[in-house]
């Protein structure tokens, strides 16, 4: 196994608006902010175009995520994504809700490239989604699904949680049985995980239970491999040809740049980010002033660190060379315990490893 070469350049734009907020999640999102859409995505155009002017090189993949971008109009969308120079095969992703795709919003994206679309189902069992405060039914996504094929939107991701409070094994078998049924070309599922500041971290009767996640982790590997989805990182699973580009690029530490609020930015050892509400975005844009709020420049042991990090995650693993030879005999331990192999001057995690990942990362660095 080899390491694949680096993913080339990609661009991510930050869509920070949703219906309502979910009381799990942390991301830099707004319910209470739908009044600032036409001047923030008006101010996205302005940051692509600057950024453009000033040499930012051709995207290889282009992520729009959120946030809620299927919740802006279309063609708002549409002008923001034709604005950023890319190359002819790009990987272009929007990421939609259920409740708010139609064939009509999708032919508006198709026309302007985008031609994969991440869909956040999460659940597909209605007490779970309602448990989790999802709006959707888990017909809307079957509807969604139909929506991506019909206007011929080449590839899509469906993402799922699992560990919500109240969700049994058998909910989660079957929001896997159903999803698989959509016959996905791409699944992500995420143990659902307590941030901060949330309203789920401040209710402790609902926090997830380690033993339960660890659970159902092997059931979806299971069922997605008995599909034909291959697991590429822990949480991602593909049929072959269909792995996420953009993803690929963060995870081989390539280069990339983020446009919007909050959106995060890397090239060559440094990263920045942007300041975080968009009503103080807009107002740097339009006041022609830099919208970064902070940088760090990374040092050679962090870019270390951070390479093993990523690529024990993925399906072809750590390279040997990036392993301390202090810790060799951490690694045979490891082996020997059945969480890892080393294969080909790879270390590569096990199904039981991936369970463990965080835990095997510390021994190894
Ligand atoms: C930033 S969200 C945007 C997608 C879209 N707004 C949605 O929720 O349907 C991307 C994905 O992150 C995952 N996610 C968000 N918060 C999470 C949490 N606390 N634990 C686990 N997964 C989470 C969800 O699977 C979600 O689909
Ligand atoms: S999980 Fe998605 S829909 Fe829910 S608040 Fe976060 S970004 Fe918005």
């Amino acid at each position: 196994m080899k390491t694949p070469p680096p993913a080339g350049f990609g661009v991510y734009i930050h869509v920070p608006f949703c219906a309502r907020k979910c009381d799990y999640c942390a991301f830099a999102t707004w319910d209470d902010k739908a009044g600032q859409i036409d001047a923030y995505m008006t101010a996205l155009v302005a940051e692509v175009r600057r950024a453009t002017d000033a040499g930012m090189p051709l995207a290889e993949t282009v992520f729009v995520g959120g946030g809620t971008p299927s919740l802006v109009p279309g063609d708002a969308l549409a002008r923001v994504i034709t604005a950023v120079r890319r190359s002819p095969d790009a990987e272009v992703t929007v990421e939609c809700n259920p409740d708010n795709v139609t064939e009509s919003l999708l032919r508006t994206y198709r026309d302007a490239g985008v031609n994969r679309i991440s869909l956040g189902v999460q659940s597909m069992v209605p007490r779970v989604l309602a448990a989790l405060g999802r709006q959707h039914n888990p017909d809307n996504v079957v509807a969604a699904v139909d929506a991506i094929r019909g206007v011929g939107i080449p590839t899509f991701n469906l993402d799922l949680i699992y560990g919500a409070h109240g969700e049994t094994p058998h909910d989660w078998q079957t929001t896997l049985h159903r999803a698989l049924a959509l016959s996905p070309p791409h699944v992500s599922a995420y143990a659902l995980t307590v941030e901060a500041g949330t309203p789920l971290a401040a209710d402790d009767a609902r926090h997830p239970d380690d033993d339960d996640q660890a659970d159902k982790y092997p059931m979806a590997d299971a069922a997605f491999e008995d599909a034909g989805l291959a697991n590429y990182e822990i949480s991602n699973w593909a049929v072959p040809g269909h792995e996420s580009r953009h993803n690929r690029l963060y995870w081989t530490q390539a280069d990339y740049r983020g446009f919007g609020c909050a959106a995060h930015s890397h090239a060559a050892g440094r990263r920045w980010w942007n300041v975080r509400t968009p009503e103080r975005y807009v107002d740097l844009v339009n006041t022609g002033r830099s919208t970064q709020a902070a940088f760090e420049e990374l040092t050679t042991q962090q870019i270390a660190a951070e390479r093993l990090q990523l690529t024990i995650r993925c399906r072809q693993g750590a390279a040997l060379a990036d392993i301390a030879p202090d810790k060799h005999n951490e690694i045979d331990e490891m082996a020997a315990g059945g969480l890892l192999a080393v294969v080909d001057d790879r270390v590569v995690l096990t199904p039981r490893g991936r369970l463990l990942a965080n835990a095997v990362t510390l021994r190894l660095t």
